[in-house]
């Protein structure tokens, strides 16, 4: 009976455990990119099974996967590894279970991977060894993305948009424009670690930007290296009255000319064939030469036509 219901007792335990979400948790990126030189921030949420605690009563460290007490980050600020002093920020609130590290100037060699841990008071302490980040080494940007029409009309807005996706949400990249007009900036979260910043361009094209180039050019957090701008030619056409007054003449124009073409090809057939009976009927009756007057009345009218 005895052995029972510690079973018993056990089960409710894990069953609590299960339900409650009363276990020792961590939430992370296993992978993420990084830009050399820039910064970088690994998400991070956690779950401990005990009471909330305020940020002041939680510890936190992160610590590379091959040593726990390799720290890159530590509340004691002078227990950190000599690579990685000054380098590294919790952004996140540890009362608000937020574990999020920024990695500032980020290097080559920082990929990892890194572990959080946790420790509240002297007994309850627990490293997420099982959840580690590993980061990607991104050396070069690569080119922001730039989207717009390439043929306008001139008085017609013409909308650009340019945008970068990024891993270092604590210092976004700015992103700016070689031409006046309205630009709206925004950021975006789109998951897993990684960021969109977009910069939006209005204006009113005028006959002068036909053929031009607008160039869009994106600045990292850090000395990043890579292709920071991208380029885009417009062509402006030429307002639509101006062109109505060349075309719809022309057309017009055209059209009647056909029509009266038309006529006088059908008025030609027909007479020829009258003629040409005509000409067999006098054919029995008169002499040649009068034949060949009809014959020249006859030419007379086509020339009359074309
Ligand atoms: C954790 O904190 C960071 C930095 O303040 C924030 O960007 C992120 O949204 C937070 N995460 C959650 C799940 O609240
Ligand atoms: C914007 O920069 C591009 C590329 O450097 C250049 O070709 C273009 O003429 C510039 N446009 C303006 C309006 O300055």
């Amino acid at each position: 009976m005895g052995v029972q219901a510690g079973v018993l007792l056990c089960w409710l335990h894990v069953l609590c455990a299960v339900v409650f979400g009363d276990v020792w948790k961590v939430e992370v990126e296993s992978k993420i990119d990084a830009l050399v030189s820039s910064c970088v921030v690994l998400p991070c949420t956690f779950k401990y099974p005990a009471q909330e605690q305020p940020s002041s009563r939680i510890r936190a460290m992160w610590h590379t996967k091959t040593n726990r007490k390799d720290y890159i980050y530590n509340n004691d600020h002078t227990n950190v590894i000599e690579n990685f002093k000054g380098r590294t920020k919790l952004i996140g609130s540890l009362g608000a279970l937020n574990c999020s590290l920024e990695i500032d100037g980020v290097r080559n060699h920082d990929n990892g991977p890194y572990c959080f841990r946790v420790e509240l008071g002297t007994s309850a302490k627990y490293s997420f060894v099982n959840n580690c980040v590993t980061i990607k080494m991104i050396e070069k940007a690569s080119k922001p993305e730039l989207l717009a029409e390439t043929s306008v009309e001139e008085g017609q807005p013409l909308i650009f948009k340019c945008s970068v996706r990024h891993t270092c949400p604590s210092h976004q990249p700015t992103l700016s424009w070689n031409h006046t007009g309205k630009t709206i900036t925004s950021y975006k979260d789109i998951g897993h670690g990684k960021w969109e910043a977009e910069s939006s361009l209005t204006f009113i094209p005028t006959k002068e930007d036909d053929h031009s180039s607008v160039a869009c050019t994106v600045k990292y957090h850090g000395s990043v290296e890579g292709e920071m701008q991208v380029t885009h030619q417009i062509f402006v056409k030429v307002e639509q009255a101006n062109l109505s007054h060349f075309i719809i003449p022309t057309i017009s124009g055209l059209g009647a000319a056909l029509l009266v073409g038309l006529l006088c090809l059908l008025v030609v057939i027909k007479y020829r064939k009258r003629i040409a009976d005509l000409q067999s009927r006098n054919d029995n009756t008169e002499s040649e030469a009068h034949r060949r007057s009809t014959g020249m009345q006859g030419g007379e009218q086509q020339l009359i036509c074309f």
